[in-house]
């Protein structure tokens, strides 16, 4: 398999879905819950992934596909050829907002990040990145991320961080929030591990991703020298949900270490 190849015709399936997507903001969305009452997804998630599915497996009908909305292949091992994809990324901000969401899409080969990709939709953003061969901003390369301290930081956390609940004490990130320069909560996994690894943020976390949400964004990080793990400091496991955390280095360490504790 020719990755160059495979990087063209992922990056252009990336922009006609795209363009898919806007288009559909001249008709009614169809609005659906999922697991719980603020778990959304509307007939353009659904359709984007079949979308990208009829193509891949058009033209590549030995690679599987692990998609959010589970119209691709019911994985149970990292064989072979594996795109996991998230239509959209930010699903409630799709709806709301009608900005501040993403493609979110990583190619692995054997469980090896080959290519990744974060789209942001509205702004025309292809964050993109091939194993060995650095990250890029549409077509300007990404430099390495630089070693951040604490204080300095700016960290993406949501609220649920600082109010009781079942995941963290939120104690240690009431202590964090005083140490730190400031946070932010964009909504959208993906795009926040994408303004980590541009340097618009110094580390983002959460609770609880699926492997659609971050297997693009960890191709793109490794390249740029940011460091993903779950909370508990060890390893990404992409078949199933993990807590996660990406950081540039300096940090990593610190918020693991001192900050946060993980309820048993
Ligand atoms: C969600 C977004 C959100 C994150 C959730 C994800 P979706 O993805 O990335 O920021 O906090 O955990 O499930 O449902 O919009 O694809
Ligand atoms: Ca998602
Ligand atoms: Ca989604």
């Amino acid at each position: 398999m020719n990755v160059h190849r495979l990087d063209k015709y992922a990056k252009s399936l990336i922009k006609v879905a795209a363009g898919r997507i806007k288009s559909s903001f001249t008709t009614d969305l169809l609005i659906e819950t999922k697991s719980e009452a603020n778990d959304l997804v509307t007939n353009i998630d659904k359709e984007t992934e079949q979308f990208f599915i009829h193509h891949i497996k058009r033209d590549f009908p030995n690679h599987r596909i692990l998609g959010e909305e589970g119209f691709g292949d019911d994985l149970h091992d990292l064989e072979g050829y594996i795109w996991i994809l998230d239509p959209i990324d930010g699903t409630m901000n799709f709806i709301h907002q009608k900005k501040n969401f993403a493609i979110s899409l990583g190619i692995y080969k054997d469980g090896i990040g080959v290519l990744g990709y974060i789209y942001n939709v509205m702004e025309d953003e292809l964050i993109s990145a091939a194993m060995d061969e650095g990250a890029y901003f549409n077509d300007v390369r990404i430099p390495a991320v630089k070693k951040a301290n604490i204080e300095q930081s700016i960290i993406g956390i949501n609220a649920s961080w600082v109010v009781p609940n079942k995941h963290i004490e939120h104690e240690g990130m009431i202590k964090l929030l005083q140490k730190v320069r400031g946070t932010r909560s964009y909504g959208s996994a993906a795009l926040e591990i994408s303004y980590v690894v541009t340097g618009k943020l110094d580390a983002y976390m959460s609770m609880r991703l699926s492997p659609w949400d971050i297997a693009g964004g960890m191709v793109i990080a490794k390249e740029v020298g940011a460091i993903v793990t779950n909370l508990a400091n060890e390893p990404i496991n992409l078949l199933e949900q993990n807590t996660f955390i990406i950081s540039k280095p300096g940090l990593h360490k610190e918020l693991v270490t001192n900050y946060i504790r993980l309820k048993q």
